[in-house]
C-alpha cells in the first residue's frame, strides 16, 4: 500500500520509544557531564562573545554514547533477518570507532592530515563486512556507449571511503558559530529520514524496502540525540560539540547512504557543505594559509559578526553578502539555507532525475 502500514510500525516504533528514552536521558546528563569535560580541560572558549569564560566542549559523547546503547538494543528488530543484523551492526561498529577516533581528536588535537586518516580507518568494519552492490547505474544518455550499469569492484569500496572521509570533514570544518555543527546534522538526518520513509512508502521491491528501512533505523536515534544536543549548543552555547559529534554525525549520515543505497541523493543534501567545501579549497590544500581559526570577526560595540574575506568559508561569504549579521540570527539563516538545499535535493531527486535515470 502506499501508506506506512503496521508491518513497519512494528519495526520503526520500538526505534522511536527507544529514542525517545535516549533524548531524554541525554536531555539531563549533558549539564551534569560539561562539569566534568570542563574539570578535564576540555573546554574553549566562544571567540564570538565578549566573555573570556570557557565553554565545556566535546559534549558529543554524550549523544554518542546514548546513540551507541540504543543501536545495541534495536538491533533484535533485524534477528530474523541475518545479512540485514550483520550490516547494521558492522554500521554501528564504523560509527563507535569514528566516536573514539574523535573524542581523540579532541583530546590531542591532531593536526589535519590525520582528520582525512580517522574516518578511513573508521570505516573498515563496513567495507569488510559490506555485502551490497558495487555497481553504479549510468546516466541515460551514455548508456549506449557503457551499457547500464558499471561494476567498480574495488573502486567501490574508495568510493565508500571517500564519502565517509567528505560527509564528516565537511560537517566539521561547516562550523564556528553557536549552533551550526548540531543543527545541520539535524536538518540533513531528518532529510534523510524523509527520503526513508517515501522509499517504505513506495515499496518498489523487498530490496529498496529492507535498505530504506535498515537506514531509518540508523537515523532515528541519531535525530532524536542530535536534538538534545541542539537544546544546549543553539545560541546561546551552553556546551560545544566538539569532533567528536561532527565525525559521529558525518559517520552516521554515511553509513545511512551507504546501506541505504542513496549515497547521491545524500549528497544533494549536502549542498551547504558541498559550497563551503570548494570555497575552502585554496586554504585547505595549503596555497592560501590556513589559520587554526576561520571565523568571522567580532565586534563587541555592535555585537555582530563581520566578514573576514580572507577566510574562504560559506560562513563568511554569506556575511560578504548580508552585510554585519547578529550570531543568532546568522545560524538560524544558514539553518534555513540548510532545509532549502535539502529541499531542492528532493526536488532534484524526485523530479530533474528522471532526465538521468529512467
Ligand atoms: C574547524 C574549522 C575552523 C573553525 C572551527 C570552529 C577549518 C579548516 N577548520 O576546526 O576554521 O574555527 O572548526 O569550530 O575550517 N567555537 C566557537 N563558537 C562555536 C563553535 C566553536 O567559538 O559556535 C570555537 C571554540 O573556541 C571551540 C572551538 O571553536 O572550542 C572548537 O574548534 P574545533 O572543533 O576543535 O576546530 P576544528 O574542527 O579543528
Ligand atoms: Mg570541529
Amino acid at each position: 500500500g502506499y501508506y506506512i502500514g503496521f508491518q513497519e510500525w512494528n519495526r520503526i516504533f520500538p526505534v522511536i520509544i527507544a529514542s525517545a528514552l535516549s533524548f531524554i536521558i541525554g536531555y539531563k546528563l549533558i549539564p551534569v557531564i560539561k562539569e566534568s569535560t570542563l574539570a578535564a580541560g576540555l573546554g574553549g572558549r566562544d571567540l564570538n562573545k565578549v566573555s573570556n569564560k570557557k565553554i565545556p566542549e566535546s559534549l558529543g559523547i554524550v549523544p554518542a554514547t546514548l546513540y551507541l546503547v540504543t543501536m545495541i538494543l534495536a538491533q533484535v528488530l533485524f534477528a530474523r533477518d541475518h545479512d540485514a543484523q550483520f550490516q547494521y551492526n558492522s554500521a554501528t561498529l564504523s560509527v563507535c570507532f569514528m566516536i573514539l577516533l574523535g573524542f581523540c581528536d579532541d583530546v590531542l588535537n591532531l593536526r589535519w592530515r590525520y582528520k582525512l586518516l580517522l574516518p578511513t580507518i573508521a570505516s573498515l568494519p563496513l567495507l569488510v563486512a559490506y555485502s551490497g552492490t558495487t555497481a553504479i547505474v549510468v546516466p541515460r544518455m551514455l548508456r549506449d556507449l557503457l551499457g547500464y550499469s558499471i561494476e567498480l569492484g574495488c573502486l567501490y569500496s574508495l568510493y565508500m571511503i571517500l564519502l565517509a572521509v567528505f560527509c564528516t570533514n565537511a560537517i566539521n570544518i561547516y562550523a564556528g558559530i553557536n549552533g551550526l555543527e548540531a543543527g545541520q546534522s539535524l536538518v540533513i538526518g531528518c532529510a534523510a529520514l524523509t527520503h526513508n520513509f517515501i522509499e517504505i512508502t513506495l515499496h518498489i521491491n523487498d530490496q529498496i524496502y529492507t535498505q530504506h528501512l535498515l537506514s531509518a533505523s540508523l537515523l532515528i536515534p541519531f535525530i532524536f540525540n542530535t536534538l538534545a544536543l541542539l537544546k544546549y549548543n543553539k545560541y546561546p552555547s551552553k556546551v560545544f560539540v566538539g569532533d567528536t559529534f561532527c565525525y559521529f554525525a558525518g559517520m552516521t549520515l554515511a553509513m545511512a547512504g551507504i546501506l541505504g543505497h542513496y549515497s547521491k541523493t545524500l549528497l544533494l543534501f549536502f549542498i551547504p557543505q558541498i559550497l563551503n567545501f570548494i570555497f575552502s579549497i585554496p586554504q585547505l590544500i595549503g596555497i592560501v594559509p590556513c589559520p587554526r581559526h576561520r571565523l568571522p570577526k567580532y565586534d563587541p560595540r555592535t555585537d555582530t559578526l563581520e566578514c573576514v574575506p580572507t577566510h574562504f568559508t560559506l560562513i563568511n561569504f554569506v556575511l560578504w553578502v548580508t552585510g554585519p549579521q547578529h550570531e543568532k540570527n546568522l545560524s538560524t539563516a544558514l539553518i534555513c539555507f540548510q532545509i532549502m538545499c535539502c529541499a531542492l535535493g528532493f526536488y532534484i531527486r524526485y523530479e530533474i532525475s528522471q532526465i538521468f535515470y529512467y
